[in-house]
């Protein structure tokens, strides 16, 4: 029996998607890249933005002919829209066999149990990650946020934070690497928050937790996603300057460049905090690469406070960014603030998509000729550890890091060749 996963969204949904996987490989389903293979289907799902959500409902309503076209088999629907929309979605879907919200991935196991009677469970089965996920592997640290962004939909969907214990968190590193993987990739909505009181005689905070990942044998990369800047501590800082597992490189969502907006989004720091923050990292890492997230045409967004957020791309000069339209979720407090027209929130998105694109290009030029330690992660590309991604001409194998030239950066996707 094999299953198909769809999977929507952030890295936490792709993680997450990996973990259910295991499940059901440990119940002796095979995983498929066709749906026409599957038996079972998991649409993973997310809610983060309307249009996110439009695009896994109408994937749902799709799967109603595809369950018809075989007997036995399952739609599983899983993730940030199937918590939010659990009701709605079941009244309007009646093919769908099981539902499991985001708040009930740690329990999947045992829900996929109830649809399958009869499914024997082997926890020696292996689990056959796809090659890209092989060398590089995420592992989660917590779940939840605790914080109440006033646009994010996430708190509600995905509840208040927990910590994995250190242990586990290890223990996964352990078995991540037993499978292939040099580089983990820690995850969490506020990852860089995690602490445990009073846990190995003392508490422990993030700082301890990178040190830890980086010493497992065989890990040669750390990263993680998404710190939050409140949390970005001198500690934190000094440990991932000094840990040389820990890359140089940090996606740091910002949001907005504006005080007045930041103050309404309850995100806990000024512009200046925020670039004083990533001079510190700058200073700290020579070369350090750092993206960000921006959120276009929240409400009550001026003309001043939207070129506040232009400006602050230019001082920060990040190196990549992905930009949004403001997208009012039902139920958090920013809903109820009145919305902008749909023009001035495309006309603004254009504007920083150009702003963004004409910097990160800015920065790639400086690379060609540059020679980078090159993680590779498929048959022909690999990460530096800035994290830009390279396609590199000749005979390499995944796992291995190699010395890269970089020839081309015309594209997101470097271009190089291995020197000795
Ligand atoms: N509208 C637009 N973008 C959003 N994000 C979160 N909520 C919304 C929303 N309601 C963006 C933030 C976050 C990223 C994952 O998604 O920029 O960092
Ligand atoms: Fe949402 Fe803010 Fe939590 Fe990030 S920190 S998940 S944006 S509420």
């Amino acid at each position: 029996m094999k299953y198909y996963v769809r999977t929507y969204g952030c890295q936490m949904n792709v993680a997450d998607s990996n973990e259910m996987g295991r499940h059901l490989e440990a119940r002796g389903l095979a995983s498929t890249e066709d749906p026409d293979e599957a038996t079972v289907m998991v649409v993973n799902t997310c809610t983060v933005r309307q249009h996110a959500e439009d695009r896994a409902l109408s994937e749902i309503g799709r799967l109603k002919r595809w369950k018809a076209a075989r007997p036995g088999r399952k739609v599983i629907i899983t993730g940030c829209a199937a918590e939010r929309t659990r009701e709605d979605i079941e009244g309007r879907f009646p093919h769908i066999d099981l539902v499991a919200g985001a708040k009930s991935i740690e329990d999947f196991g045992v829900l996929v149990d109830g649809l399958f009677a009869r499914l024997p469970t082997d926890d020696s089965l292996e689990y056959a990650a796809p090659a890209g996920d092989r060398v590089s592997a995420f592992v989660t640290t917590m779940r939840g946020c605790n914080y109440s962004c006033t646009y994010c939909i996430v708190p509600y969907v995905r509840g208040r934070e927990i910590y994995h214990p250190m242990e586990r968190i290890l223990g996964e590193v352990r078995d991540r690497v037993a499978e292939g993987a040099r580089e983990i990739t820690l995850l969490g909505q506020t990852v860089n928050s995690y602490h445990l009181d009073g846990s190995r005689g003392r508490d422990t905070d993030f700082a301890d937790l990178l040190e830890a990942v980086g010493a497992v044998d065989g890990v040669e990369r750390v990263r993680f996603i998404s710190p939050h800047p409140y949390y970005m501590t001198p500690r934190v800082i000094e440990t991932m300057a000094a840990c040389p597992e820990v890359c140089e490189s940090l996606h740091l969502p910002v949001q907005s460049g504006s005080d007045p907006i930041l103050r309404k989004m309850l995100r806990n720091y000024t512009r200046d905090q925020y670039l004083n923050l990533i001079a510190d990292l700058r200073r700290a890492m020579p070369g350090m690469t750092i993206g960000t997230d921006i959120i276009v045409g929240f409400p009550g967004e001026t003309e001043h406070d939207f070129r506040a957020t232009l400006s602050l791309i230019e001082e920060a000069r990040f190196d990549w960014g992905f930009i949004f339209k403001y997208s009012a979720r039902s139920g958090t407090p920013a809903a109820l603030w009145g919305s902008h027209p749909r023009e001035l929130i495309e006309e603004r998105h254009q504007e920083c998509l150009a702003l963004m694109d004409r910097l990160s290009a800015e920065k790639r030029r400086a690379l060609p000729g540059r020679v980078e330690h090159v993680l590779i992660e498929d048959e022909e590309c690999g990460r530096t550890r800035a994290n830009y991604k390279v396609r590199v001409a000749g005979p390499v194998q995944a796992g291995e890091t190699i010395k890269v030239r970089i020839t081309d950066a015309t594209h997101a996707t470097l271009e190089g060749t291995p020197v000795n």
